[in-house]
């Protein structure tokens, strides 16, 4: 298929990002870690003391500042990383956090903020694209090539969780890192605007009792026979 869409949906931690990456350089295709805009959304609502309760108008507020915002993926040729371009300048504060995922869920449920989101990704999928989030597969590409949902219980995934912090040389609490994983997996399945679901067409993948590499051969083989 010339410029193929592959949508990877599913909860965080059940390795997306992981198979997303190997299999977008596997391909050559450009990746779109829809994630980071929800969760840069998020900081920066944060930041503007949006996110601290009883703010009126919140959706119009979140909607305008999500707007406004000139968002980019850029790849960097030394690194070869992609970097998040905002207003021109290159992201450099840590969104990979839990904190910052739980603001990003919060902001994520404002159908302002999805729609103000939509066209950067849509844009992102003209060229060929490997996409994960939450609604690659049921909203922003509906014509996927290929659509995987991939998911694991939520004890796997605060389980992978802990040993990574633990091999960063960070502190893990497990009973804390489960709790924000089922209350972000909570909110993200139960909200009207474009829930966490496996589109119909999507293969599901548990990953639960897989290693990466048994993710990734399934993923690629679903892939051939859609390709
Ligand atoms: O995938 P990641 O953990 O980075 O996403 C952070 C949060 O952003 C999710 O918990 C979800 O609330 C939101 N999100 C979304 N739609 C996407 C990607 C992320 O609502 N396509």
């Amino acid at each position: 298929v010339f410029n193929p869409i592959i949508t990877i949906d599913g909860p965080s931690g059940a390795g997306k990002g992981t198979v997303a990456y190997r299999l977008a350089q596997a391909l050559g295709l450009n990746l779109l870690d829809s994630g980071a805009l929800y969760r840069i959304v998020g900081l920066l609502a944060h930041e503007a003391g949006l996110l601290d309760g009883q703010v009126a108008d919140l959706e119009e507020k979140l909607g305008a500042l999500t707007e406004k915002l000139d968002l980019a993926f850029r790849v960097n040729d030394d690194t070869k990383t992609v970097e998040i371009v905002i207003d021109g300048q290159v992201l450099t504060k840590d969104i990979r956090n839990e904190t910052v995922g739980g603001y990003a869920s919060q902001v994520a449920v404002f159908p302002k903020v999805r729609a103000a989101l939509l066209k950067v990704q849509q844009d992102m999928g003209k060229k060929g694209v490997v996409a994960d989030g939450r609604d690659m597969g049921t909203v922003i590409f509906p014509n996927a090539t290929a659509k995987i949902f991939l998911t694991a219980s939520a004890k796997a995934r605060a389980d992978r969780r802990v040993a990574q912090l633990q091999m960063m040389g960070k502190p893990a609490d497990y009973e804390a890192i489960l709790a924000e994983i089922q209350a972000r997996d909570e909110r993200d399945q139960n909200r009207a605007a474009a829930p966490s679901k496996p589109a119909e067409d999507a293969l599901v993948i548990d990953s639960s009792a897989l290693n990466a590499d048994e993710v990734y051969a399934k993923v690629v083989e679903f892939c051939a026979q859609k390709g």
